[in-house]
């Protein structure tokens, strides 16, 4: 490897985002970018897994600044993501933030991009009744404080780009939201979105996209992006769950007041993030224009595509026997 090359670390270089971007960097040697991959455990198998890849890989953890300034320093750029559904706490992520701004601005990186999603309360303020408060202060928790920590950078005055980010696909797997099998023994897949489509993309695209950033150089630098794969209803999403699969799939298209009552953890975040998308559609699109995503990476996948690839993936409950 050579030494002109530019290194990004990467947080969450094991993960979703952060996954994408170091597969990225490393399929393109001759991009002039190197990867020095972050994780808590340099010994598990993912970790390992990079590693022989050819990805640098060093520990830190994200709750110690010490360690995350260690891993950022000597580096060009940095991908800052944070871990809200490990703990549920929109405070514990504006700490995250902090760390991982702090840790930039005092290593001297020179091009950040900052996984983040919108403020809410801007569009919804707390005293608007159409949805909850939750958590104390937030209207959709996992977004506001990521909305809210974009002004950590600034403030900072840590060059950064902003990574405004679209639903995964891959909850279809890893988050319980593929198809169900109903009373009637049919399959339905449940978005409460009425007839709005929801932006969505493929995990593994996100982080390509944000390599497509930092080949751009300091371009972005200061500027909001959005990326999403496509704009896509519910009944859309079943139609394309159904010609995946082989099986009828139904569009359950439930209230987001029905949504947050489904009681799994984060189920009212949900809702609210879904009512959001559904009552401020066009804002929402408007800021994730898949065209913008493709430019910065020419791979980027339409929902069939990612279907094609990872339908086996999706757990779908069987068929009852007759
Ligand atoms: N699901 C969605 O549709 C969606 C959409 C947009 C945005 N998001 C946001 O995406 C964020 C999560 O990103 P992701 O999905 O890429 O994460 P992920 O796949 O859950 O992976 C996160 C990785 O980060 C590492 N990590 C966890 N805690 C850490 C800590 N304390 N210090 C250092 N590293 C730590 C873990 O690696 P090691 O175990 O190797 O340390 C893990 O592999 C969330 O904040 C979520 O709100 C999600």
């Amino acid at each position: 490897m050579s030494n002109d090359r530019k290194v990004i670390a990467v947080v969450g270089a094991t993960g979703a985002q952060g996954g994408g971007l170091v597969r990225a960097i490393l399929e393109d040697p001759s991009g002039g970018f190197a990867v020095r991959a972050i994780t808590r455990d340099v010994n598990s198998p993912k970790a390992k897994a990079l590693a022989r890849l050819g990805a640098e890989v060093v520990a830190a953890n994200i709750d110690d600044a010490a360690s995350v300034e260690r891993a950022f320093r000597g580096a060009y750029g940095a991908f800052c993501v944070t871990f809200f559904w490990d703990h549920f706490s929109p405070e514990k992520e504006l700490d995250e933030a902090r760390i991982l701004a702090g840790a930039a601005k005092r290593a001297g990186v020179k091009h950040v991009i900052w996984s983040t999603l919108e403020d809410t309360r801007k569009w919804v303020p707390l005293l608007d009744a159409r949805m909850p408060t939750l958590s104390g202060k937030y209207k959709v928790p996992h977004f506001d404080a990521k909305g809210e920590a974009d002004e950590i950078f600034r403030s900072l005055g840590v060059p950064t780009t902003f990574l405004l980010t679209s639903f995964y696909w891959d909850n279809l797997i890893h988050f319980g939201m593929g198809p169900t099998r109903g009373t009637d023994g049919g399959l339905a897949f449940t978005l409460p979105m009425g007839g709005r489509p929801l932006s969505g993309i493929a995990a593994e695209d996100i982080g390509r996209c944000a390599y497509g950033i930092f080949k751009r150089g300091s371009e972005l630098i200061g500027q909001t992006v959005g990326v999403a794969g496509e704009h896509l209803t519910g009944a859309q999403m079943a139609a394309a769950l159904r010609a995946a699969l082989g099986e009828e799939v139904v569009h359950n298209a439930i209230s987001p007041e029905a949504y947050r009552k489904l009681g799994f953890p984060g189920a009212d975040d949900l809702g609210n993030m879904f009512q959001f998308n559904r009552d401020f559609n066009e804002d929402f699109r408007r800021s994730r224009d898949p065209s913008v995503a493709r430019a910065l990476n020419p791979a980027l996948q339409t929902f069939s595509q990612w279907l094609a690839a990872n339908k086996a993936r999706i757990p779908v409950p069987a068929r009852k026997a007759a």
